[in-house]
């Protein structure tokens, strides 16, 4: 190592937790979710610890309807509809893709959920299905109060988004007056979800003891099934229920202060450029919205100090968002000997000038800084397992950081092993695309419980046809589920 790179080196040491500092990460966040799940001490607890209408893992077949759902998928960069089938516990399904420009993100409400209901329409109208009351499950990833299956109130956005108009609303509200607006489609909205609790409900459909589910991509979060005794903002007329999907919300651990000991400068300044100062915290030095944003303010800290590059940086360098959170994932997979990626990453960035000392460094700091995240999200998934006291729990795990960064698995995996209590066993295993499914599932549960409370009833379906043509498609669902208990 050169002068310049011990330098580096020790300047960046403060980005490396040891196993003491998570120990302490793990009982302030043990703390946080018992603050959260406290009707005493729930309101002002940063960690909301949400209740949601989910109680169980649809891990028995007769508990949803076969058939064909929509799901929508909004809380990241972009947002999805998919037709998904559910026959047996195998789930097929077809996906779009429609960007949300940075207008929508800052528009109005409104706005927000017409382009939302403009997509389905889209969607439908390309397969020929326009015509059809479809039942749909929503997985809305932000943090919401949920008041029953189908209804949710917006608590507050994150990850950039500030629509007017939707904070304290119900979004299901929201989002059926915008389909109402434009009068060409139905849909009847059986659930809406958070991504977490839709990537654990769709691994629980082949993993029987998977109860906890993690996101980490544009944000980070993480749900997991809590017995009812420990969850007192519960609505308590519920009885007959003995466990809950919680929501945590942990993103927001850490905004009352309690993580400062372990922040650096850059994580102030990142989170001073942001769209939300003093919020989401833990996310901000996890989450793939941030981790990009980091390692470029480090980097221009090195280049004003002159030991990187030469002391010459680039626009683009300068520019907020300037480093994507995908070059750490392609620079760490680079091998030594070639520094493909990176290479091409300088380029991109205006740094043709970075010599291979340079691209050593670079490389130091990107795996210092996804090695934190990896070990702080360890912190929080062996917290969960620590609280819920299981033997043996699957972990499912969705989004960009946890797919795409080459060792952010292991290292999650490896450090959680190390934090855990000795006699809890658990696996984690990739939820690939789970948050849509998971809603669709969820919905599948929905439609089933309506049905049998439609025929022990003589109510009408929530997804029974009301004005639309044609209803084969749900009559169909709804003759075979019939069939299968009756
Ligand atoms: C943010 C949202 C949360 C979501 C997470 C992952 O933290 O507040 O609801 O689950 O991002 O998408």
């Amino acid at each position: 190592m050169d002068h310049c790179q011990k330098e580096i080196d020790l300047l960046t040491r403060c980005l490396i937790l040891a196993d003491d500092q998570l120990q302490q990460i793990q009982s302030l966040l043990m703390n946080s979710f018992n603050d959260g799940l406290k009707r005493e001490t729930n309101p002002v607890a940063p960690v909301k610890m949400f209740p949601t209408f989910v109680r169980e893992v649809p891990d028995e077949k007769n508990k949803y309807v076969e058939g064909k759902f929509l799901a929508l998928d909004l809380g990241g960069t972009n947002f999805r509809v998919l037709l998904i089938e559910l026959v047996g516990d195998e789930l097929h399904h077809e996906t779009e893709i429609y960007t949300i420009a940075d207008e929508l993100r800052n528009g109005t409400g409104e706005k927000l959920f017409d382009y939302i209901a403009e997509c389905i329409f889209l969607f439908l109208d390309k397969r020929n299905l326009v015509e059809f009351r479809m039942p749909l499950g929503f997985t809305f990833s932000f943090p919401c109060k949920q008041e029953g299956l189908n209804s949710a109130r917006l608590t507050t956005w994150t990850k950039g988004f500030k629509c007017t108009g939707v904070e304290g609303e119900d979004v299901v509200k929201l989002l059926r007056e915008a389909i109402d607006r434009r009068n060409d489609i139905e849909v009847e909205v059986m659930a809406i979800v958070n991504d977490t609790t839709g990537t654990m409900v769709s691994c629980a459909l082949q993993n029987k003891e998977c109860r906890v589910g993690l996101i980490v991509g544009t944000g980070t979060n993480a749900c997991y099934m809590e017995t009812i005794e420990n969850v007192e903002l519960y609505n308590e007329d519920i009885t007959d229920v003995n466990q809950v999907v919680v929501n945590t919300e942990l993103g927001a651990f850490g905004d009352n202060n309690v993580l400062n000991f372990a922040r650096t400068r850059w994580d102030h300044t990142v989170d001073q450029l942001s769209a939300e100062p003093g919020k989401q915290i833990f996310e901000k030095m996890v989450s793939g919205m941030y981790l990009g944003e980091i390692v470029r303010c480090i980097l221009c800290e090195l280049t004003q100090r002159r030991l990187v590059f030469g002391g010459k940086g680039s626009v683009q360098l300068m520019t907020p968002k300037g480093f994507k959170t995908a070059y750490i994932s392609a620079i760490e997979s680079d091998s030594k000997d070639d520094y493909l990626y990176t290479r091409q990453v300088m380029a991109e960035i205006g740094l043709r000038h970075a010599t291979q000392s340079d691209y050593d460094m670079v490389k130091l700091i990107c795996s210092r800084i996804s090695t934190r995240a990896a070990h702080l999200v360890s912190a929080a998934v062996s917290t969960i397992l620590n609280k819920m006291q299981r033997p043996y729990t699957t972990v499912a795990v969705d989004g960009s950081v946890y797919k795409f960064h080459p060792h952010f698995h292991q290292l999650l995996e490896e450090k959680t092993l190390q934090l855990v209590k000795p006699e809890i066993k658990f696996d984690i295993k990739l939820s690939e695309d789970g948050s849509g499914r998971g809603a669709a599932l969820v919905a599948a549960v929905a439609t089933k419980q309506d049905i049998q409370r439609k025929i022990s009833t003589g109510n009408r379906l929530a997804f029974e046809p009301v004005n639309r043509k044609n209803s084969r498609m749900e009559l169909k669902q709804f003759l075979k589920s019939c069939n299968e208990t009756f």
